[in-house]
């Protein structure tokens, strides 16, 4: 359990270093909260949009711990724990990842991302698509 805390307090830090230059944009939790609370799946006209725009979110302030699966971080390409965390609902996730969840820290600790930006890049990596 401590191993665990020590391995995903290093990988936070070392994503603030990562991101402090974003880090300077200050967030807005209270409107990103409304946009979770209102977040739902992109339309079927968006669908191909939102996992392109989401692949790139995903790649800059996500692959960092969901990639090596770092602290149980699930992997965009594990389906089996995507389906598992899917049946909590698509506004779940989004919030978690907007508000944090156990060693998932806020927006991933990319606080300058939009609530729409973390919902695509949530759409991306539970959508079954990640290759
Ligand atoms: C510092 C490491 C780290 C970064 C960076 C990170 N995550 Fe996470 N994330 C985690 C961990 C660890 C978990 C698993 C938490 C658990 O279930 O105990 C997780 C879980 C999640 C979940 C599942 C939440 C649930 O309710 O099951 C989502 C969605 C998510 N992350 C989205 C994102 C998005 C989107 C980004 C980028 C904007 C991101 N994460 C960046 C560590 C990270």
């Amino acid at each position: 359990m401590s191993a665990m805390c020590k391995v995903s307090l290093a990988s936070f830090a070392m994503v603030c270093m990562l991101g402090s230059s974003s880090a300077m944009a200050t967030g807005n939790a209270g409107l990103d909260r409304r946009a979770a609370a209102g977040a739902s799946r992109p339309g079927a006209a968006d669908e191909a949009g939102a996992l392109a725009r989401g692949r790139k979110v995903y790649d800059e302030s996500c692959m960092v711990c969901h990639a090596t699966a770092i602290a149980n971080a699930p992997r965009p390409t594990d389906r089996p724990a995507w389906e598992a965390r899917n049946k909590q609902g698509f506004e779940v996730l989004v919030r978690h990842a907007i508000d944090g969840f156990r060693a998932h820290p806020p927006k991933g600790g990319a606080p300058a991302l939009s609530g729409d930006e973390v919902r695509d890049a949530v759409f991306y990596m539970s959508s079954g698509r990640a290759k």
